[in-house]
């Protein structure tokens, strides 16, 4: 089952092209590591176009789903998802959980169950957690169900649509859980031509493009964030002080998989994040002519094996 990832595909790679990225290169210093900020500035191109596709689908649609990661619940929210879908009955699936700390997965669900929204940690790439997803669904919507009966509807479909930001696992999930391409839709009225619908269940469809939303930062822990997870790339930004930006907060956690994994000791530990870098370049073995330690590839290193949880199962972000 290919033919959502592949119209996907396009979209997914959208974010990775930005129009003008900014990049501040400024190498920190020891004692400036973790003080230093830099500016990540992103413009997207194509966001008001894809609102409007948005906001043209959900028409069609009884409830929408949205995807965000389990590592940056906050972070992976386009704000305007919020607003776009007012009204439409909403279900979170908090995906990634393999990576993300189990703890803060759950205080996570409970938060947003105050809030009133359902949400249900899921790991799209073993799918764990999805097969929750069409009971949930169907709890969620029962009213509308029934609704649809007393007008006469036998065995009404109920349409979904799949949105979050690039990269939080829409076209993993849509891959998961589509039975079959149908383009059933074809029959109602109303429906925009081109549309394929998936049948997910008897009785649920789901739009097979997902709505991209860019994600959104004015705030520049937000962009640190997205950065540190994979979420936009790390070419619009300074490598090294990203990673340092990203030791400041493993220093804290000290996670067992951090410390082991790259040899750090208690004195290291209590070093500036830059040096710390450069103690991970030497302990890899990652060095220039001269004997100096190779942060630039020590940086690239740590934070590819972040984004594969080699450091520890983390959430950046708590409710
Ligand atoms: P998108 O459509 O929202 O843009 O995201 P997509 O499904 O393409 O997923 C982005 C990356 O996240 C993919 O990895 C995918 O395998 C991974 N992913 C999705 N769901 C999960 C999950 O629950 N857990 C983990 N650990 N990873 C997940 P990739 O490296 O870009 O691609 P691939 O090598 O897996 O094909």
């Amino acid at each position: 089952m290919n033919a959502g990832k592949n119209r996907a595909q396009n979209q997914k790679n959208a974010p990775a092209k930005p129009q003008k990225p900014v990049k501040v290169k400024k190498k920190p210093t020891a004692n400036q590591s973790s003080e230093h900020t830099q500016v990540i500035q992103w413009y997207p191109g194509h966001m008001t176009k894809t609102k409007r596709r948005i906001e043209k689908d959900l028409k069609l649609v009884d409830a929408v789903a949205e995807i965000i990661d389990a590592r940056i619940p906050v972070s992976s929210r386009n704000p305007d998802i919020a607003r776009l879908t007012e009204g439409k009955p909403r279900i979170v699936l908090l995906n990634k959980c393999d990576m993300a700390d189990p703890r803060s997965t759950d205080k996570w669900v409970s938060f947003l169950s105050r809030e009133n929204v359902r949400a249900i940690p899921v790991d799209c790439r073993s799918g764990r957690g999805v097969d929750k997803f069409v009971p949930v669904l169907t709890e969620m919507l029962r009213d509308r169900i029934e609704s649809y009966k007393a007008k006469g509807m036998v065995n009404p479909s109920m349409r979904v649509m799949i949105v979050g930001i690039p990269n939080v696992g829409k076209s993993t999930f849509i891959n998961r859980i589509a039975k079959k391409t149908k383009a059933t839709a074809a029959d109602r009225p109303g429906v925009t031509r081109g549309n394929q619908w998936f049948t997910v269940s008897k009785g649920f469809e789901m739009l097979d493009t997902p709505g991209v939303l860019w994600p959104k930062f004015d705030d520049q822990t937000v962009g640190e964030h997205l950065a540190f997870t994979g979420a936009i790339k790390s070419e619009v930004m300074d490598t090294e002080l990203l990673a340092v930006r990203l030791i400041d907060l493993l220093k804290e956690r000290k996670t067992p998989e951090f410390v082991e994994r790259y040899k750090l000791t208690g004195d290291d530990l209590v070093l500036q994040s830059y040096e710390i870098l450069e103690k991970i370049a030497e302990h890899r073995g990652m060095l220039i002519s001269g004997g100096e330690a190779d942060a630039e590839r020590a940086a690239y290193t740590l934070l590819d094996e972040f984004r594969a949880a080699k450091l520890g199962r983390i959430t950046l972000e708590l409710p």
